[in-house]
């Protein structure tokens, strides 16, 4: 795979793990300008891991990872901690959003900012005409939010930041269906607002209709890729991965991110 000058991050043969083994064993992919890719795949098999590789959490051990920051200069990412890559334009949401429980919503996204106290304000303002759940609520501790409220309130965190590329890791998770929608529904909307989207789903049919591009991943190697509607039709996908059940309502899909 060649790396077109529109793609925001470029991955290429990625091995990275914890103990000597590797988990990944050289994935490349690929995220273009504007675009929301999303990574499936059984448990285990390393999404996570490259999420956490791709911003600083993991090391680097063969390969490279290639983020266009924000002024448009093309910078390896490999060997810099997780804050040096936010100010380039990269932040993460990880598969458990961790909120700090005993403070308040507000202070909550105050820590997400590397940013100068003006431009905090005019980033708070943005981020709560996409979250207004959160405007009422910035008060309060974080421990008493919901579960999908804490789930906003990580993904705003990251936005307070004012990334060009949002990773997500199962933002989804242990959510109730009709929050379900409405996570994916934000995401969409963060999207529109030109922020491209890296993200992991165990809701596969539902992220992969949302999503321009997809890749399957299995044993921590790439097994497919293909644009969203590509896999969702493919037939070693639904067999292996999506299962046959539970078929998406896709137009119910569609009116809510219209919304
Ligand atoms: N912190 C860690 N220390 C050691 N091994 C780990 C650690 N995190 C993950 N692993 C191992 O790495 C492999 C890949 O895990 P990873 O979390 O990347 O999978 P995943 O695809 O995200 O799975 P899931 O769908 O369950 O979230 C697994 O074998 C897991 O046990
Ligand atoms: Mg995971």
């Amino acid at each position: 795979m060649s790396e077109s000058p529109d793609t925001i991050l470029s991955v290429r043969g990625l091995e990275a793990g914890y103990s000597e083994e590797n988990v990944l064993h050289g994935v490349s992919i690929d995220v273009p300008t504007g675009a929301i890719v999303a990574i499936i795949g059984p448990n285990g098999c390393g999404k996570s891991t490259l999420l956490k590789t791709i911003y600083g959490l993991v090391g680097v051990r063969r390969g490279e990872v290639v983020f266009r920051d924000r002024d448009g200069q093309r910078r390896g990412l490999a060997g810099l901690p997780p804050h040096a890559i936010t100010r380039l334009g990269l932040n993460m949401v990880p598969q458990l959003a961790n909120v700090f429980p005993d403070m308040s919503v507000r202070e909550n996204l105050e820590i997400g900012a590397f940013i100068n106290h003006g431009k905090f304000e005019h980033q708070l303002e943005r981020v709560l005409a996409t979250f207004p759940a959160l405007k009422i609520a910035l008060g309060k501790r974080a421990a008493t939010l919901s579960g999908g409220q804490r789930q906003m309130l990580g993904i705003a965190r990251a936005l307070i930041s004012d990334p060009r590329l949002l990773i997500l890791d199962e933002p989804s998770a242990g959510l109730a269906p009709a929050m379900v929608d409405e996570v994916f529904a934000r995401v969409k909307a963060i999207n529109v607002e030109g922020v491209s989207v890296l993200m992991v789903e165990q809701k596969a049919r539902q992220c992969l209709a949302l999503s321009d591009y997809g890749y399957v991943l299995d044993m921590g190697q790439n097994r497919m890729h293909g644009t969203g509607e590509q896999l969702l039709n493919d037939r070693e996908v639904i067999e292996a991965y999506l299962g046959s059940r539970g078929r998406l309502d896709l137009a119910a899909l569609k009116k809510t991110i219209e919304r």
